[in-house]
Formats: C-alpha cells, structure tokens, sequence
C-alpha cells in the first residue's frame, strides 16, 4: 500500500484533470502505524494516489529531491530531524522550494506551532484525529493541482516539440530557398556572360556588315564616278582627236600656202568651238573629282570645336549671300541663342550649303523663294529643321535622294552626289540622324537630329 521507492510516471500517462495519472504523494511519519493508517485512509478516498513513505525527515528529503511529489503529508514531532526542520530544508532546496507541505499533528495543536508551521511554507495544518472529508476534499485540491501542471507542462512539451519541428522545416526551407537563390544567381551570371559573349560577337559582325557595306558603297562610288567620268572625258578624246585631225589639215594648208584670211578665221572659229568644248568636258570632270573627293573626305581631319549653332548657320548663310540674294531667296534663321555644340562646325556648313544649293537649283528653279532654318535643343540632341517653300519631291523619290547619282538634272551640271555628301556628313562626322519630308509642290523638310557632343 505504501513503498519506500516509487515508479516512474508512465511517458504520456497524462490525460488531463481527473485522468489516470497517479498521483505521488509523500507521507512523512516516524512511526510505522501512523503511515499505515494514514495511508489506508488515503487508499480509500480512491484518488488515483500513488504513496511513498518516509519514516524521518532525512528520508523525506533523499525521496523529494529524487522523485517529484505533488504533495507532502508530515508528521511534526519526529526524533532526529522534526517536521518542522525537514520543512526548513525543503524550502532551501531550489528542487523542492514549491513542494506542497502539509503537516499532521496530534500533539502540536496549538496556534503558536501552527503559525511556525505556516511561516516555513506549510500550506495547511491537519490536527488529528483527522476528520476524512477534510483530508479528502484537501488532498483532492492537490491532486487536481498537479493533474493540472502535468497537463500543462505536457501541452507545453508537445507545443515546443511542433515548434520546432516546425523550426527545423523552416530552416530547411530556408536552406533550400537559398541555394536556389545560390543557384539562380549562378545562372544569371552565366545568362550575362553569355549575352555580353553574344553582344560582342554581334558588334564584330555588326561592324563586319558596316565594313564591307562601306566597301560596297565605295565600289558604287568608283563604279559611278567611273560611268560619270566617261561623258566628259569621251567628249575630251572625241574632241581633241578631232582638233588633232582639224590642225593637221590647217597646218597643211599653211605649208601648201594656201592660207587665206577667211580659211584663218574659218580655222580660228573651228579652234575656239574645240577649245570651249574641252574646257566645258574638262570642267565637268573636274567637278565630278572635286564632289568625289567630298564623299571620300577623310572625317577625322575634319577640325572639332565647340560653337554657337544659331552664330554658325548665320555666317554659312552670310557666306552664300551673294548666291542667295541673286537667285532671289529670302532666310529666315529661328534658333536660340545660347545652343552650343561640341562637334564639327565644318561638316554642319557643308551639309547646310548643300541642302541651300538643292533649294536654289530644284526647288526654287530660277523663281525665288523662301527658306526657314529652326532650331532647339533637346535634352542632349540638337534638332535643326530646314525648310524650303519649293516644287518638292514626289514621295515614291523621297528615298531615293540620298543614294549616290541619284539626280533628276543629269547633264546638267547634277551629279548627284549632294544629298549623298549630307547623309554620310550626317551619320558619319556629326552622328546624328536625316530625314526627309516634302510633298510635291509644298516644298522640303530636312530634320537634323545631332548629339549637342558628337561622341568621340
Ligand atoms: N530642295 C529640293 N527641292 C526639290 N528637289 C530636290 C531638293 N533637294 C534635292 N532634290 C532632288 O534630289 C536629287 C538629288 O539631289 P542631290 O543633291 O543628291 O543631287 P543633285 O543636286 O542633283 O546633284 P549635285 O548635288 O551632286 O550637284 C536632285 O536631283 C533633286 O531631284
Ligand atoms: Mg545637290
């Protein structure tokens, strides 16, 4: 019924207030009978108590401190050691400290005892002879106490043990996301080396097209100016042969001495006509070499300064006065002062000459006319837009007009080289971007659209 050693709880033997656990209760007497009758009183309330006795206070103390009580019943008056110094030892012990006491008396029944009983921690007094239902509805209060704390304690273990579970779960989550995150920035590192790979491969090959679409439109140009050049220095040689074969026959006149003033003047005449017909031809193939050499000019000698462009296109229009006042044009310059650029004022004037000339010879024809230069800056771009109010181009031509040869006054002084000088002056020296917009009969539009500082 009573034993001095004790099981162990059962692993989850808690099952909650009023469950199944036994409940371990301490009975402390140091005389057997007592712990006996005590012990059958207790065995009767039927309280699912498991009861260990101790038959000092020493051996109280060794049970307490190996095995967990949910209360202790003591006698007071004990040899040795009494209730109330095992009591005293209890509380010192941090083990032990909340270990419900509650002391048996027969002999101790007076209040000073009671009181000494209370200040070392009691929590209540059972004065003999013990009246059942008191001890029954008390220990009944302690039972259910420890009940409690068990439970809780074991709701407290479990939600710990879900938690970290649940911990681990998350720390392996946590590990598997970032070795994702590891692996996805592998991978993007190994996408941008591959695209910087590709990127420079394509320039290469963007600049190999660029190279041999030079090369091609230099082909063009030599075949071109070689077509071109083979009128004027035919006309030469059938010319010259024939001036060859004309003073031949006139020198031979002149040995045979037959040399009259109407066959000087006749000869002198032929000679005049010649010489007129070779400087002419002569002049056209010079032309052609002089706009040859415009297309080939090499763009790095051209001079790199910073200038006001609104003071720039003034002095070009000043400089083409003379041109423009005789074929009866009017300008009218709407630039703000103060738009500086970093490029190369050189190629911008031949550009702006060139389109001015295409003015006065297409568009204006001999009859005057009107041409407006604007001009704004955009963030870091210029944009210059001309305007003349001529006969235009038709639309299906429009993008003709910047391939080379491309003129509609063939054998008449066009090479068609102009507006081909524009777009590589354009692109090439001052990198920036033409486009060309007229209707026929309402005139031309050229936009201009430059970095304010052409890149090096
Ligand atoms: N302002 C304009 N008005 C009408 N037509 C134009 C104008 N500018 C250019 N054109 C047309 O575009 C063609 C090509 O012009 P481009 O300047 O290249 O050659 P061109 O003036 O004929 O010859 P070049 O300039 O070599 O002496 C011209 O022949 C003309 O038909
Ligand atoms: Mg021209």
């Amino acid at each position: 019924m009573c034993s001095g050693t004790i099981r162990p709880l059962p692993d989850g033997a808690v099952a909650g207030i009023g469950g199944p656990l036994p409940v371990p209760v301490l009975l402390v007497d140091d005389r057997r009978e007592n712990l006996a009758a005590l012990a059958a009183l207790l065995a009767d309330f039927d309280l699912g108590l498991e009861l260990v006795c101790a038959e000092s206070g020493n051996e109280a103390l060794r049970l307490s401190l190996r095995h967990e009580f949910a209360l202790v019943l003591m006698d007071v008056q004990m040899p040795d050691m009494n209730g109330m110094e095992t009591a005293t030892l209890l509380r010192a012990n941090p083990k032990t400290r909340q270990l419900p006491i509650v002391f048996v008396t027969a002999g101790m029944a007076e209040q000073p005892h009671q009181f000494a009983g209370y200040e070392l921690g009691a929590v209540d007094y059972l004065i003999k002879p013990i009246e059942p239902v008191v001890l029954r509805s008390k220990v009944t209060v302690f039972c259910e106490l420890y009940r409690h704390r068990r439970y809780q304690e074991a709701l407290v273990a479990e939600r710990t043990a879900e938690l970290s579970a649940l911990a681990r779960e998350l720390g392996e989550e946590v590990r598997a996301r970032r070795a994702a995150e590891q692996t996805l920035l592998q991978l993007n590192e190994e996408l941008e080396q591959r695209i910087d790979l590709r990127t420079g491969e394509l320039r290469r090959a963007m600049e190999q097209i660029v190279e041999s679409e030079k090369l091609a439109s230099l082909g063009g140009i030599v075949a071109g100016v070689a077509h071109e050049l083979n009128t004027p220095l035919g006309n030469i040689m059938l010319v010259a042969t024939a001036l060859d074969e004309r003073f031949g026959a006139f020198a031979q006149t002149v040995q045979d001495g037959q040399l009259t003033r109407s066959v000087l003047a006749k000869a002198v005449a032929d000679f005049r006509e010649a010489s007129a017909l070779l400087l002419r031809s002569a002049g056209r193939a010079s032309e052609l070499i002089e706009s040859f050499k415009a297309v080939a000019v090499d763009q790095t000698s051209a001079r790199r300064r910073i200038f006001d462009v609104r003071a720039t296109v003034t002095d070009i229009l000043n400089s083409l006065g003379t041109s423009l006042r005789h074929a009866q044009v009017r300008t009218v310059v709407q630039i703000p002062d103060g738009i500086r650029m970093d490029s190369y004022p050189g190629a911008l004037e031949q550009v702006i000459s060139n389109l001015i000339s295409n003015s006065i010879i297409h568009g204006f024809d001999g009859k005057g006319g009107e041409i407006v230069i604007d001009g704004r800056q955009l963030g870091a771009k210029v944009e210059l837009e001309y305007r003349d109010n001529g006969v235009g181009i038709a639309p299906e031509l429009q993008h003709k007009v910047f391939e080379p040869f491309y003129t509609t006054r063939l054998g008449q002084g066009g090479s068609g080289l102009g507006m081909f000088i524009v777009h590589n002056l354009t692109h090439g020296t001052l990198r920036g971007e033409i486009r060309i917009h007229s209707q026929l009969g309402a005139g031309v539009a050229v936009t201009l659209t430059l970095p304010a500082v052409a890149p090096a």
